[in-house]
């Protein structure tokens, strides 16, 4: 999708006379290796934080911080001067994924380079991309305006890819200087087909790992075979037990949090422009796979799931080596729905877990990390504000959608801060977001500048009142 509509023209001359250095410095923040969850990356992390403030600086944001949370830094920045007008919290995170296998890649994922409409690399869309279209968008504001219509808070995290372990706490300890009367995340996309959407449903998360451990040291299996259990075999056996050939998650009490789609909900989803056999071709597989009883984009957004994510025993090498391993490993998550609650899910995860294991080993049961899902409100004025903007700028109306991923701090925001929450994204459906070859849509990238200029003054001419508490409230 390249199509830009002009905000005004003095923002449209501003743009365009910068384009070039606006790639290179989308391309300057790329090429800093943020990976959250290697330790060696921690100092790339520090320095995509502030390479970030001092952008923040130079385009005129005030009370830039890198701030000290006890992993990745977090960076703060507020302009706080439309008196009158709205606040408004963004969030969007500058780490990223790791990036093997390397051998996928067909350019270097730290060289971000320019393939047609496309900019290819670890995290251009996911979500340096749309951090960065940000950062344009207030500098367009500010350089041609002197002014924001609206009051901003910006919060870029560090440690979204591995489970935002400190963020709660610090939005926690710093709730009364985030007061604001909406946030906009930007780190969720478009619909198939790349047609704008708001999203409106987030699953949420439970990470586990099992451990199941039989001797000290690896047995001869020929010795040993037939007289001991294994690991192994107790681990597949363990794992055939969480789910059911219909796709039926086993844990006794896992759905209780479950609230069904109402019929015109279903309606709806139904009614969402998705062709499932592009779905399917562009996965290259033989068929689709899920829950009984529902449609795909039923089970990508309002079912929960239960996946091994990793698995690892034994002999891993070439040729056969005759051993009974001495354990047996696997990282399994859930994504979750409605009230699911993460930790009252893995109780009865681990429960479940250590009712299928037999008795010749030992099993362990650990919480890697966890979420809540959100659902955020439709008629909400920011909302519906979010809304005029994609159709201004994209020229078509956008969908609203329920994704399948999380991003914990949605549930953050609405219940620690209190506030709604709109998922304003811009990344092309199949992005590649934590594969090889990770791609972003410049048209998006641009024509999202323009959105979000839009959204401001919508939300500005929207004014304070139609976001006073009541307003804000009876809507949700
Ligand atoms: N941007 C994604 C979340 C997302 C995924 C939104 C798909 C819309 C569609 C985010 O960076 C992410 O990858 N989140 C993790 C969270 C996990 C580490 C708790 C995820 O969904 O796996
Ligand atoms: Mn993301
Ligand atoms: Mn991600």
């Amino acid at each position: 999708m390249t199509m830009t509509t002009a905000t005004d023209p003095q923002i449209e001359e501003f743009l365009a006379a910068r384009a070039d250095e606006r790639l290179e410095t989308y391309k300057e923040l790329v090429r800093i290796p943020s990976i959250s969850a290697l330790p060696e990356h921690a100092p790339d992390c520090r320095r995509a934080a502030e390479w970030i403030a001092a952008d923040l600086e130079r385009i005129g944001m005030e009370h830039v911080e890198v701030a000290e949370t006890g992993g990745h830094p977090i960076v703060y920045a507020d302009w706080l001067h439309a008196e009158g007008a709205p606040t408004v919290l963004v969030y969007c995170h500058y780490d990223v994924q790791p990036v093997d296998p390397l051998e996928l890649w067909t350019s270097p994922p730290f060289e971000p380079v320019v393939v047609g409409d496309r900019i290819l690399g670890r995290g251009v869309a996911d979500d340096k991309g749309q951090l960065h279209l940000h950062l344009r968008a207030t500098e367009a504001i500010l350089a041609t305006r002197g002014r924001l219509p609206v009051n901003l808070r910006f919060v870029f995290e560090g440690e979204e890819e591995s489970s935002s372990v400190h963020l709660d706490a610090w939005l926690t300890a710093h709730r009364d200087r985030l007061a604001a009367d909406f946030a906009v995340i930007s780190d969720t996309g478009f619909f198939d087909g790349n047609i704008p959407a708001i999203t409106i449903g987030l699953r949420g998360m439970m990470y586990a790992q099992i451990d199941v451990t039989g001797t000290e040291v690896d047995l001869h299996s020929g010795s040993y075979g037939g007289t001991v259990e294994n690991p192994a075999n107790a681990l597949a056996r363990i794992i055939a037990g969480l789910k059911d050939a219909d796709g039926r998650i086993l844990v006794p009490g896992f759905y209780d949090d479950v609230i069904e789609l109402t019929e015109d909900e279903r309606r709806r989803v139904a009614e969402l422009p998705f062709d499932e056999d592009a779905y399917l071709a562009r996965l290259g597989l033989p068929a689709l796979h899920g829950e009984a009883g529902y449609s795909t984009l039923e089970r990508r957004g309002a079912r929960p799931t239960l996946d091994v994510n990793g698995l690892w025993s034994g002999f891993q090498g070439e040729g056969s080596k005759t051993i009974i391993p001495a354990h047996a490993h696997a990282k399994v998550s859930c994504r979750l729905v409605s009230a699911q609650d993460p930790k009252r899910i893995f109780e009865a995860f681990r429960a479940h877990v250590l009712a299928l294991a037999p008795p010749g080993v030992r099993v362990d049961v650990r919480m890697l990390g966890g979420g809540r899902p959100s659902l955020t409100p439709t008629d909400h004025p920011a909302t519906q504000a979010a809304a005029r903007a994609l159709a201004a700028t994209f020229g078509r109306e956008p969908v609203y959608i329920r994704e399948g991923g999380s991003i914990p701090v949605c549930a953050t925001f609405e219940e620690v801060l209190d506030l709604p929450v709109v998922l304003l994204g811009f990344d092309p459906p199949d992005q590649r977001a934590h594969a090889p070859n990770e791609w972003m849509d410049l048209g998006n990238y641009e024509t999202g500048i323009r959105t979000v200029v839009r959204m401001w003054d919508e939300v500005a001419e929207l004014g304070s009142a139609a976001f006073a508490d009541g307003a804000a409230a009876s809507a949700r």
